[in-house]
C-alpha cells in the first residue's frame, strides 16, 4: 500500500491536492495533517471538517508552543528580519514540515507531499526539510503547473466546494499575518482596509498612548505590565494592543528567493513590539563589539530562514552564538504605543554596561581625554594636508 503525508490547509492548492495523489500519482491512502500554528479557528474548523471528508485519515497537530518555544524565541533573540519587515510566514514552515514528516515516519508512508505552486518562497522551504530525509517529495499543483481556474474546476468535479472565491491570499499564524494577491499584486495600489485584521488605522487609533512593560530573561519575553505569561499568551495579549494602536503593518515591495520581486502587506503587532524591545535591551548590555558583529549574524540568520535554510549547519553554528550573546539579555523595557508606532520609553537591566559615571552630567577627568583626542582622525589629517 502506497501511502503519502500531506502538508495540509484546508484551502484550495492542498484540497485538490488530496484526490491528485490518488487520481493522478498513484497513491492508496492520503494522510492530511493540519498544523496549527495559530491560525485563525475558523480556518482551522474548516480545515478539520474539510480534511475529514477528503482524506484518508486526518490529523491535527497543535504546535502553537512549539512553535512559539523553538522558533519564534529564537527569532526574537536573533531579531530577525527580512528587507525590513518581520519574517512571519517563512519560520513556521520548517516547523510544519518537520510535522509531517514525524507522521510520515510514524504512518510508515513512502511520500511526503505540499500543495505549493512554482512561483514563492514556501516550495523551497518545505522541499528543503521533505529533501532532508529519506522519503520521497511530490508537489502535484506544482507539477501539474495548474491554474486557479484549473483548479477550481478540478475542485468541484470531486465535491470539494468553498463557500466564497477568496479576494485575498492570507497566510496567518499567531506571530505575523500576510497579506497578499489580486489588486495588491500592483504595486501602485493602495491596500484596503479591509485586508486588516488585527490592526486599526493610524487615523482610527486612540489619542491616548499606552505604556507596555516588557521583561526579557535571557533574549526571552517573560512578562507583560508585570503578569508572567507563557510566550503563546504573551504574544497574543501584544497582538492585541499593539493592533488597538494600530502597530506593525508593513507594505513591502520584497525581493523573493527566486528573484522575483513581490508586493506583500504584513500584519505583526506583537513581532513589533518584541523586536524593538529586544533590540533596545541588546544596545543597553552587550558591548559594541558584540552588537557590530551581531548584527551581521542576525542578518545571515534572517536570509537562511527566509529561504528555508534552517537544515544548514551555519544556522545552528549562529545560534550557538546568539545564544552565548543572550545570557546577559535580561531586563525591562518600557514601551509607549500611540497612532501607528510602538517607541522605546524607558529601560533597565542588572547586567547594564551603562555607567553614570561617565553620563553627560559627571564632572570629567577632561585632561585625558584631551589627550586622547589629539590622535583622533591622525590618518585623516595627514591625508588632507597632502593634498594641500
Ligand atoms: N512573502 C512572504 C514569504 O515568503 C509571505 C508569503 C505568504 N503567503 C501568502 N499567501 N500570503 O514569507
Amino acid at each position: 500500500m502506497k501511502k503519502v503525508v500531506l502538508a495540509y490547509s484546508g484551502g484550495l492548492d492542498t484540497s485538490v491536492c488530496i484526490p491528485l495523489l490518488r487520481e493522478h500519482y498513484g497513491y492508496d491512502k492520503v494522510i492530511a495533517v493540519m498544523v496549527d500554528v495559530g491560525q485563525p479557528e475558523a480556518d482551522i474548523n474548516e480545515g478539520v471538517e474539510r480534511g475529514n471528508k477528503l482524506g484518508d485519515l486526518f490529523r491535527l497537530i497543535d504546535a502553537k508552543d512549539e512553535f512559539v518555544r523553538d522558533y519564534i524565541f529564537q527569532l526574537i533573540k536573533a531579531n530577525g528580519s527580512y528587507e525590513g519587515y518581520v519574517l512571519g510566514t517563512a519560520i513556521a514552515r520548517p516547523l510544519i514540515a518537520k510535522k509531517v514528516v514525524e507522521v510520515a515516519k510514524e504512518e510508515n508512508a513512502e511520500a511526503v507531499a505540499h500543495g505549493c505552486t512554482g512561483k514563492g518562497n514556501d516550495q523551497l522551504r518545505f522541499d528543503a526539510v521533505f529533501r532532508a530525509t529519506n522519503l520521497d517529495v511530490v508537489a502535484p499543483v506544482r507539477e501539474m503547473s495548474l491554474t486557479r481556474e484549473e483548479e477550481n474546476k478540478y475542485a468541484l468535479e470531486h465535491g470539494i466546494s468553498f463557500e466564497s472565491e477568496k479576494r485575498w491570499s492570507i497566510d496567518e499564524n499567531i506571530w505575523s499575518r500576510s497579506i497578499e494577491g489580486s489588486e495588491l499584486e500592483d504595486p501602485a495600489f493602495f491596500p484596503p482596509e479591509e485586508i486588516f485584521q488585527w490592526t486599526v488605522s493610524q487615523d482610527n487609533a486612540p489619542d491616548n498612548a499606552d505604556i507596555v512593560k516588557i521583561e526579557f530573561e535571557r533574549g526571552i519575553p517573560v512578562s507583560v505590565n508585570g503578569a508572567r505569561a507563557d510566550g503563546v499568551s504573551l504574544i497574543k495579549r501584544l497582538n492585541e494592543v499593539g493592533g488597538k494602536h494600530g502597530v506593525g503593518r508593513t507594505d513591502i515591495i520584497e525581493d523573493r528567493v527566486l528573484g522575483f520581486k513581490a508586493r506583500e502587506n504584513y500584519e505583526h503587532p506583537a513581532a513589533t513590539i518584541l523586536l524593538e524591545a529586544h533590540r533596545d535591551l541588546e544596545r543597553l548590555v552587550l558591548t559594541r563589539n558584540e552588537l557590530r558583529f551581531k548584527e551581521v549574524v542576525d542578518q545571515t540568520w534572517s536570509e537562511l530562514v527566509y529561504q528555508g535554510l534552517v537544515m544548514d549547519p551555519l544556522y545552528d553554528a549562529l545560534n550557538a552564538f546568539i545564544d552565548k550573546t543572550q545570557e546577559r539579555v535580561t531586563g525591562t523595557v518600557f514601551m509607549k504605543l500611540k497612532k501607528g508606532v510602538a517607541r522605546v520609553v524607558g529601560r533597565e537591566s542588572p547586567n547594564a554596561l551603562y555607567s553614570a559615571d561617565v553620563s553627560f552630567d559627571a564632572k570629567q577627568e577632561t585632561r585625558i581625554v584631551e589627550g586622547f583626542s589629539v590622535y583622533h582622525g591622525f590618518q585623516s589629517r595627514m591625508y588632507r594636508k597632502s593634498l594641500e
